[in-house]
């Protein structure tokens, strides 16, 4: 009924950490990192190479990329909104860069300033130059199912992106339930028309856990068959701009129902509990995890 092994992205120190008004020092992000190098995973997003006056909280992504210990076995990938971004991350060092745009034209403006339109000629020539460097490249489509300032988004506007994407070189997309409001019929219908069209290992789903939706979501997923889910430890994140956004869901919650269906992911629930409660600790609160709050496991 569902896939035999998923692989986890833990986006927490990007999406996670982009939001938070509490700064974490470079050091606290670089030793949090390497405790997340640890755990098994294999794919870490690291921080965004964007405009440091519109993601303040992530302004050390070259410090952080020049500090952390790289572990063969992991890629860790960032944000590039253009060829400058793009050019940072290169000399900082990263195994995948992600570009990002939205469904909805007014987030897509809100979030990167052009529109839909004026935004592809800009990644066709990222994504080019990404594989040209011999990088995975990843590309995020937000605001999938529902976009906080026009409603209702439809599964022929993501297909239009994703297909841009995919014939300028991604190797995967990445959809984004940016302000947590899909229930998983929202979900089947997306996933109906994706699916026919590219192959599952190719989607990524990015769910965010706003209105507590999110492990019904992967639920779906999973029983559609995709095996490429990102999450955030301790369920850390939002986007600054789409209000309302919550964190995505939590990596401690997946793992413990991924785990618990006998899906292998190659992640050590006790390691990434450690590096959680590490964070959580530096931002001097309590993350929205169930999992992490609940002491004991059974
Ligand atoms: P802009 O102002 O239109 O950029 O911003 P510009 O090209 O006109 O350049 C203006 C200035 O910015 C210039 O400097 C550039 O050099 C500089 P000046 O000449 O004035 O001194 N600049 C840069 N500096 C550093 N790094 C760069 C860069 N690019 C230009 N890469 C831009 C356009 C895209 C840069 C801006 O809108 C931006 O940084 N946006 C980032 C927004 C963001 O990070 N949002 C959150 C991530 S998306 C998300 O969370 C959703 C996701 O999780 C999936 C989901 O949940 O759905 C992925
Ligand atoms: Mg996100």
């Amino acid at each position: 009924r569902w896939p035999e092994a998923v692989q986890i992205k833990e986006v927490g120190p990007r999406d996670g950490l982009q939001n938070e008004t509490t700064r974490v020092a470079t050091a606290d992000k670089t030793h949090w990192i390497n405790m997340l190098s640890e755990s098994g995973l294999k794919e870490i997003e690291y921080s965004s190479f964007v405009h440091p006056k519109w993601v303040p909280a992530l302004s050390d992504a070259h410090d952080v990329g020049k500090a952390i210990h790289r572990n063969p076995n992991i890629r860790y990938s960032a944000l590039v909104p253009n060829i400058k971004g793009l050019e940072l991350a290169l000399e900082t060092g990263i195994d995948g860069a992600a570009v990002f745009m939205s469904a909805s034209e007014t987030h897509n403006r809100k979030n990167i300033n052009k529109s839909i339109d004026q935004t592809f000629p800009v990644f066709q020539e990222v994504v080019q130059d990404a594989k040209q460097a011999g990088k995975h490249v990843t590309g995020y489509v937000s605001t999938v199912f529902d976009c906080p300032y026009e409603g209702r988004i439809t599964p022929e506007q993501v297909v239009r992106l994703s297909d841009q994407l995919f014939e300028f070189g991604v190797d995967d997309v990445s959809l984004g339930d940016t302000i947590g409001t899909a229930v998983p019929s929202q979900v089947e219908n997306l996933l109906d028309v994706m699916l026919a069209r590219y192959p599952q290992k190719n989607i990524i789903m990015h769910f965010h856990d706003t209105r507590g939706m999110a492990i019904a979501n992967i639920m779906t997923s999973l029983e559609y068959g995709i095996t490429r889910l990102d999450s955030s430890i301790g369920g850390l994140g939002g986007c600054p701009y789409a209000p309302g956004a919550a964190g995505n869901v939590a990596t401690n919650d997946v793992l413990y129902l991924l785990h618990g269906l006998g899906i292998d992911t190659g992640v050590n629930e006790h390691k990434l509990r450690e590096a959680a409660l590490y964070i959580q600790n530096k931002l001097g609160k309590t993350l929205p995890s169930k999992t992490l709050a609940s002491a004991v496991s059974p």
